[in-house]
């Protein structure tokens, strides 16, 4: 190991250019952020990104020592020994690794492959053992982001690698899930940074989890390429993270309300009997969802012609009850002649390859199979084309499963040393799998989004996928994946779905009511109210496990059941709101509660509440037989959205939690939009009810339009003053009203002033 040096540095229209003995570097000034790019190979000065979208940069100025620009914190430079500093961030050194360590560096890298390493790739890795930025830690720092991670909210004290990975059966500590986002959220005394190491290498984080007094990012490529982003709150560091990877595209209204999926629907008429049962029941429902069952014997893009014989007029008929149809597609192609899916691929050489040029066969569902290779423009192409098989059938969205890539088994490799993947060795064209693993599921969403996009340019795309890297949500929506029944999966999905939310994946969920293992009813109704909130509400479960939709359970169940999938839609005109914010700006929609109130130290501490959107605090009941639960009000004053009661935070309350209801508090200067409960069609709500804060001015905001295709909607503002209430949208011909609920528990009407 030895420092990275620079001895002269020349400052270009646009980028800050440094050299020395073995490394370059360049510094750029981006919209919204820091960017410096460590680098040894000339042709990697213009190394491209899977992640940031926008290549633009901004004059800079340097001394010598600061490097300044326009909209950001001076970053202040120490060229040898390489190190920096910005806002609170301070580097103190960047080692670059010899040769000789890249086999321990890369194993580091790849712990849950330890120890049976396989072959180093040949390429990519000709200049060394990677790098490694250390940064000097501090006692009163918090780390939060990195994507979808088991654990609580605050990421210090462990050490994180990003590797897509099949985390089946994952529990309390295991590392890495399915996505990797080396994105990090620095937060001391209040004030923020991020900063964005955008390597699809398997790069790690050691959070102070090594020696206290130091972190260090570690990355096994040739380059070390970092964003630094500024604060200096946490909502500014996450602004700036989708201002640069991307906000998500306007989901349509369907995709927000509740989803019924299950490993383990043989056939049509067990899909029918679902939909018969929500009707039976009267449980809204707005998409069912196929998975890998409906295929003729896992070879994707087809229906098994026994049990699924007329898919059109079984999609059809849901889509007459207002249901969509959901189908997995799945990367790992049946390899098999005839079959028109593998032919094709085979002419176009779609397929990863091994170094010597055969096509890298294993097994997933598919056996054997081999796996497109969706770094290569002309395969997304390709891929992107065979949705038209499901799109043309009148499928509504697409659900991209095992796309780490998870494999069962490789052939010519033993099992250990595949480590549930491709070699780190197989060929994506000049790409070694080592570099581009970690962006094979973000290409493969990529090419199902722009499937939809091209077949139906006036529907709005729905991708679900497992894997994925920093940007995904510009294509996809994530879930968290394979997690069990149990109470700790609840719970832990709270900080697992706030640190994916800070890493700019605002639209994400956990399967409700676990997947594996069998669910107890308790577990599922408390699971569904938690649901109610999560930006995917989804109840999905394994063919192994019992029966767990809504209704499953019998009549004391499927009432509270109910009441939480009903509340879900009385709040859709709140949720598409923050969707279309979420689009904006990137903000997403379950919060941390130190997102909304960044002065509040104990609000940092909390991973088991959360607030949706602005103007409400959810306090989930995450145990069995609890009757009752702690709450934290941050400060402000706070409504018991059930009785009315007016509280006054910071303080700590005991809440009380019936099955049929969730500890919900309306914060204060806010008023809520809502509707009736049922799925609709359009995003124009009628009724539009909003419910306000009882006392004080309130504000609240609406956004409407068709529910989907591409025609821009309008944003209606509420404003509650001297209890008369003032709505600048359109009202003809519909019910616009503004309710509060009284500190004794009546409902009264608010006087509405006239347009
Ligand atoms: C994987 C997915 C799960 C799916 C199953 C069968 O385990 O994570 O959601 O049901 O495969 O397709």
């Amino acid at each position: 190991m030895h420092p990275v040096d620079f001895t002269h540095w020349r400052l270009e229209p646009r980028t800050l250019q440094l050299t020395g003995p073995t490394f370059s570097a360049r510094v750029e000034a981006r919209p919204h952020a820091w960017r410096i790019l460590v680098y040894q190979r000339p042709q990697d000065a213009e190394k491209s990104s899977w992640a940031v979208a926008s290549t633009q940069r901004r004059p800079l100025t340097f001394d010598g020592r600061t490097a300044r620009a326009p909209n950001l914190p001076p970053l202040e430079l120490t060229l040898a020994p390489f190190a920096f500093t910005f806002a609170e961030l301070s580097a103190t050194g960047l080692l670059a690794h010899e040769q000789a360590t890249w086999r321990t560096a890369a194993a580091a890298a790849l712990d849950p492959l330890k120890p049976t390493q396989p072959e180093p790739p040949t390429d990519g890795y000709p200049l060394g053992g990677g790098l490694e930025l250390r940064l000097a830690e501090r006692p009163a720092r918090r780390y939060f982001g990195l994507g979808e991670r088991t654990g609580f909210l605050d990421k210090k004290g462990r050490r994180y690698t990003h590797w897509n990975t099949d985390a089946l059966d994952h529990h309390e500590t295991t590392d890495p899930l399915y996505q990797a986002h080396p994105f990090l959220i620095g937060v001391e005394d209040g004030r923020a940074w991020g900063v964005f190491l955008d390597e699809t290498w398997p790069s790690v984080f050691d959070l102070a989890a090594t020696t206290p007094h130091q972190s260090a990012l570690f990355t096994p490529g040739p380059t070390l390429d970092l964003y630094l982003i500024p604060g200096p709150t946490v909502r500014e560091v996450v602004a700036g993270f989708t201002g640069l990877t991307g906000t998500p595209p306007l989901p349509p209204l369907w995709a927000l309300g509740f989803h019924q999926c299950r490993w383990g629907y043989p056939d049509a008429g067990s899909v029918r009997a679902v939909a018969d049962a929500f009707a039976t029941h009267d449980i809204p429902l707005s998409a069912l969802w196929l998975d890998i069952d409906h295929m003729d014997g896992y070879r994707v893009f087809t229906f098994h012609p026994a049990r699924f014989p007329e898919p059109e007029r079984l999609i059809g008929a849901l889509r007459e009850r207002g249901v969509r149809t959901v189908v997995i597609v799945d990367p790992g192609v049946k390899k098999e002649a005839g079959y028109p899916v593998y032919e094709d691929g085979k002419r176009l050489r779609a397929f990863v390859e091994t170094p010597r040029g055969d096509e890298v066969v294993g097994e997933v569902w598919a056996n054997p199979a081999v796996w497109p290779d969706f770094t290569r423009p002309e395969v997304r192409a390709w891929w992107a084309d065979l949705h038209r098989y499901y799109l043309e059938k009148g499928v509504a969205g697409i659900w991209n499963d095992m796309n780490e890539p998870s494999a069962f088994r490789i052939e010519g490799t033993p099992p250990q040393q595949t480590g549930k993947t491709l070699p780190l060795g197989a060929r994506h064209g000049k790409a070694s799998h080592a570099e581009v693993h970690n962006v094979y599921g973000l290409a493969m969403s990529q090419a199902a989004h722009e499937a939809q996009r091209r077949a139906a340019p006036t529907r709005r795309p729905f991708v679900l996928t497992r894997a994925g890297f920093a940007g995904i949500q510009r294509y996809a929506w994530v879930w968290t994946g394979d997690n069990q029944s149990h109470w700790s999966h609840l719970e832990m999905s709270i900080p697992m779905l706030l640190n994916l939310s800070l890493s700019g994946v605002a639209f994400a969920g956990a399967d409700i009511g676990g997947f594996s293992e069998d669910a107890t009813p308790e577990l599922v109704t408390r699971w569904t109210w938690l649901g109610a909130f999560y930006p995917l509400m989804r109840n999905h479960s394994s063919k192994t496990s019992r029966r767990q939709e809504p209704y499953a359970f019998g009549a004391p169940w499927t009432h509270p059941m109910r009441q939480a999938i009903r509340f879900r839609y009385q709040l859709l005109p709140y949720t598409y709101t923050l969707a279309e914010e979420a689009h904006r700006t990137g903000a997403p929609l379950m919060r941390p509660l130190f997102y909304e109130f960044p002065e509040d130290e104990t609000a940092y501490t909390l991973h088991d509440a959360f607030l949706y959107g602005p103007a409400l605090l959810v306090a989930p009941i995450t145990r069995p037989a609890q009757t009752h639960r702690a709450v934290y009000l941050p400060p402000g004053r706070w409504q018991d959205w059930w009785t009315g009661e007016v509280l006054e935070g910071p303080r700590w309350i005991v809440a009380e939690a019936p099955l049929d209801a969730i500890p919900l508090y309306l914060r204060e200067g806010h008023a809520v939009p809502t509707t009736t409960p049922e799925p609709r069609e359009t995003a124009r709500f009628d009724p539009l009810v909003f419910r306000a804060f009882p006392t004080g001015p309130s504000r609240g905001e609406v956004y409407e339009d068709d529910g989907d295709g591409p025609t821009p909607g309008r944003r209606s503002r509420l404003e509650v003053h001297d209890r008369t209430a003032r709505f600048d949208g359109p009202r003809a011909g519909r019910t616009v009203r503004v309710e509060v609920l009284t500190p004794e528990g009546e409902r009264a009407a608010l006087e509405l002033a006239p347009p």
